[in-house]
């Protein structure tokens, strides 16, 4: 794709695509509820979509509309055994989140996804849950496809995870449904909280005390009706948009504001970013409200420690905001971004480095000098969408023309993302 870039600004109001760790974990925990669950705004991009096509597979009734996804929840033990492997396509959370759910089942699945899913390590959740007495089998003990067989039982754990991942905090959590006992985990730092909050809403016994997470096996989740918040990871591309396309002015409605994910917020703003929360509330158990941003001039930032599982998504993004920014940004603690959809480092870092930007690589982050004159550049997405959207921002800002070698990744979590571009292009 080209795009024309210079004298754009952004101007209007709109609103953002289903969150999308909120929609997967309304599928799962739907699916798994007795009863009907309704979710509104859900995501329709192609990762929540492979949760669906998982959970049709092995029996759930699941009906998808314009207006809503409604699901005949089958119960904690109503699965059927999928009559094929189970494809998560490109989604992480897909894989890591159901593989928790299948090794409480009594029968026998594999699971797998795209080339980008096969080089991701799984290891992180298969070390955890055969400590819990699941029967799990990777390639090389670490990739997938995973083949996930019945065992006698599952036993509640306390889990200390060494790193602070969300997917596998949550694939603990989900197993613990199956377990008998308590199911605990202790984080590290604060990583979303989406599972806890869900469960919580659902009516199932869990608590959070500072960083421990307790589950205690009860009987049954309900269904229930859900709205999925607007996903700030997806608005961060347009509040980065409007803030360094010079008089930009926009309104971005009903986004969720959960503190475990507005770590993008918090950074921006220290950056200089004019940015106010308007209208908040709370719908099923998560912060949300809208997001008033301006053009504004940015200062480089120092962004490290507990703050980056707070934005972890964000970081390519954050890139582009400090490539525009006066002074230096460095970005420490990082190193996960290593293990996303692409080595979201490398990934960024090559391509900004193209526009001509001021960056470079470390061991866990990397250190932006800014602004540099940008330039028009051809540029390399890695089939990644946070990478795609990022480019795609920052080809706008610059004066000239720039190409993307594809641009089709955006369907992963932001299907509208250049129709909601040019609503508010002007
Ligand atoms: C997610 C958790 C994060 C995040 C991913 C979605 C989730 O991954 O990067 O996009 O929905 O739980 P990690 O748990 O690997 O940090």
């Amino acid at each position: 794709m080209k795009i024309q870039g210079g004298n754009v600004k952004l101007l209007g109001e709109i609103k953002i695509p289903g969150d999308k760790s909120i929609s997967h974990r309304a599928v799962m925990i739907g699916s798994l509820a007795e009863g009907k669950t309704t979710i509104k705004n859900f995501l329709m991009g192609e990762d929540c979509l492979s949760t669906i096509e998982c959970f049709k597979n092995m029996g759930v009734k699941i009906t998808v509309d314009k207006e809503k996804v409604e699901i005949g929840g089958v119960g904690l033990n109503g699965l059927h055994k999928p009559n094929k492997t189970l494809d998560v396509g490109n989604s992480g959370t897909t894989m890591r989140l159901l593989s928790g759910i299948l090794a409480g089942q009594n029968f026998t699945t594999t699971i797998s996804g795209d080339d980008s899913i096969q080089r991701r390590p799984m290891d992180r959740i298969i070390k955890p849950l055969e400590l819990m007495g699941a029967n799990i089998e990777g390639i090389d003990n670490k990739y997938a496809p995973l083949e996930i067989k019945p065992t006698i039982s599952l036993k509640g754990i306390k889990y200390s995870q060494p790193i602070p991942s969300a997917q596998v905090k949550s694939c603990v959590l989900l197993a613990g449904l199956y377990a008998n006992g308590i199911t605990q985990v202790v984080q590290p730092e604060f990583s979303r909280d989406h599972t806890e909050r869900m469960l919580k809403y659902f009516g199932y016994d869990i608590k959070v005390e500072d960083k421990n997470v307790i589950l205690k096996h009860s009987n049954k989740i309900t269904g229930k009706s859900i709205i999925v918040p607007g996903d700030i990871s997806s608005a961060a591309y347009i509040i980065v948009g409007a803030l360094i396309l010079k008089n930009s002015k926009v309104l971005i409605k009903e986004v969720g504001l959960n503190e475990t994910r507005n770590g993008i917020i918090d950074v921006l703003k220290a950056m200089g970013g004019n940015i106010k929360i308007l209208n908040y509330g709370v719908v099923n158990n998560e912060p949300m409200g809208d997001i008033l941003v301006e053009y504004s001039k940015l200062e480089g930032q120092i962004i490290q420690g507990d703050i980056i599982p707070r934005l972890i998504d964000e970081i390519p993004i954050l890139a582009v905001a400090s490539a525009v920014a006066e002074g230096t940004t460095i970005i420490r603690n990082a190193e996960e971004l290593k293990v996303k959809e692409s080595n979201r480092i490398k990934s960024i870092v090559n391509e900004l480095k193209k526009m001509n930007v001021d960056i470079e690589e470390t061991n866990d982050g990397m250190i932006i000098k800014g602004p540099n004159e940008i330039i028009p550049a051809k540029l390399e997405t890695y089939n990644d969408h946070r990478i795609a959207m990022a480019l795609s921002i920052l080809s706008l800002y610059v004066q000239g023309e720039s190409q993307l070698n594809e641009t089709d990744s955006v369907n992963i979590s932001f299907p509208d993302f250049f129709e909601a571009l040019n609503e508010l292009k002007r």
